[in-house]
């Protein structure tokens, strides 16, 4: 049943013990956590296919996937098995001995990416801070070069919340009240090539970091021959080219990485590292930073580390969610789908010209920018028993499992439809 045909469903089915439980755990939550999240008031207990269900048992259709993560959709069987029988082997010992998982999962990156070394950590903001000090240390221990301490990143974008990475994050409020920042970033417009060229010294620059689409900025696709022209500029000054691809990897735009079509289809442009973490394990944290053999020099022994980077338990992960990615044929999925999805954000511009000004985007990452605040229409939809996220103040972003079907898109796009209506 579609949920647009009777928006009340989702309550059905709902305890009035649940509701006891939700309250409670919600009021225990805001008196006990610190106050950084600006969480709904409900307590989600389990997740099946890309369906969630809270405490009260009320259903939720969720094409934000826990923020690009669950690439799988919630309890994937593979995925399940996977993480059980690797906790009954070996959950953690730590990198100073080798375990076959992350080695598994070494070979694996390198051969779908094509870059041949990696280093492991915990999440996005963990695989940028490796990037940036990778970066810096090959620049004044490799090339050396110890003025080029530098990083150009640009406006709109979000690379994590760490000190580093807000300090390369082009978006004051992220930065606010935590001052003073990394020395030695600046900042350029996204999409401007005559601006990046006028930012990049050949004495000064380290690296260029960006998103080769951003997402939390607003899911914003770069001007075509922007990517390319960049990838040159780098070439030419010896300026590290750093791609983060922390929401855009592992499937989410129709290939296994973004820079993979970065131009179009086939038109690849590689940069010299890449970040990776959100839906690489399918929801158990791990993030990784790939690079070329020439850039991992600047990693000797003892230079880097990470305690839990790419345990056993998140390697084993990694691996399941890349084959199944793989066997269930899922990157071409992630292209008729997105195109169809697409499609459905066209006709909800066409439909709600005064609410909704674009769409855009790429494979499942996509974006419906709406003429003011999105927050209202996100809290409506989930009112209605639809999952959507926020990005960049007034874009509806979705980024649902990669597995999600046209019936699911058909059911949340009728929901946004109903609510853009109201
Ligand atoms: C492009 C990008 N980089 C980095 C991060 C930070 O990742 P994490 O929250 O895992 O540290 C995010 C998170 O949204 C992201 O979208």
């Amino acid at each position: 049943m579609s949920a647009s045909a009777d928006p009340n469903q989702h309550a059905k089915g709902t305890t009035a013990d649940g509701a006891v439980t939700q309250a409670r755990l919600v009021d225990s939550a805001r008196a006990h956590l610190t106050g950084n999240y600006r969480q709904a008031p409900i307590v989600m207990e389990r997740g099946e296919g890309r369906q969630l269900y809270d405490v009260t048992g009320r259903r939720y259709l969720d094409m934000t996937a826990g923020i690009a993560v669950n690439l799988l959709g919630h309890s994937h069987p593979r995925l399940t098995a996977a993480i059980a029988a690797q906790a009954g082997k070996l959950i953690h010992c730590s990198n100073l001995y080798f375990i076959e998982p992350q080695v598994r999962l070494a070979e694996r990156l390198a051969a779908l990416s094509g870059f041949p070394r990696m280093f492991f950590g915990n999440s996005g903001a963990e695989a940028n801070e490796a990037a940036l000090k990778l970066a810096r240390r090959y620049q004044q221990h490799v090339a050396a070069a110890p003025g080029r301490i530098e990083i150009v990143a640009c406006h709109g974008s979000f690379h994590g919340r760490t000190m580093a990475t807000v300090s390369i994050t082009g978006q004051e409020k992220y930065r606010q009240g935590f001052g003073p920042m990394l020395e030695a970033v600046r900042f350029v417009p996204y999409g401007d090539l005559d601006a990046a060229r006028a930012a990049i010294s050949q004495e000064r620059t380290c690296a260029f970091v960006l998103e080769p689409l951003q997402g939390e900025g607003g899911v914003r696709v770069p001007p075509p021959g922007y990517l390319r022209g960049l990838r040159e500029l780098c070439g030419e000054t010896g300026t590290i080219l750093i791609y983060d691809e922390v929401q855009t990897g592992v499937g989410r735009t129709g290939e296994w990485f973004a820079f993979q079509h970065a131009e179009g289809p086939g038109q690849a442009v590689q940069p010299d590292i890449m970040t990776l973490a959100k839906g690489l394990a399918g929801g158990v944290p791990i993030g990784a930073m790939l690079c070329s053999d020439e850039v991992a020099k600047g990693f000797e022994p003892g230079t880097h580390a990470s305690t839990f980077g790419g345990n056993a338990l998140a390697s084993a992960a990694a691996l399941a969610v890349l084959e199944v990615i793989e066997s269930e044929g899922l990157l071409a999925h992630v292209r008729a789908m997105g195109d169809h999805l697409g499609r459905g954000l066209d006709a909800l511009c066409a439909a709600h010209p005064g609410q909704a000004k674009e769409s855009r985007g790429k494979g499942l990452l996509r974006g419906l920018a709406l003429a003011g605040d999105a927050v209202p229409t996100v809290t409506a939809c989930r009112e209605q028993g639809l999952l959507l996220s926020v990005a960049g103040g007034t874009v509806v972003r979705f980024a649902p499992a990669l597995n999600v079907t046209a019936a699911e898109l058909d059911e949340a796009l009728a929901l946004l439809g109903k609510v853009l209506a109201a």
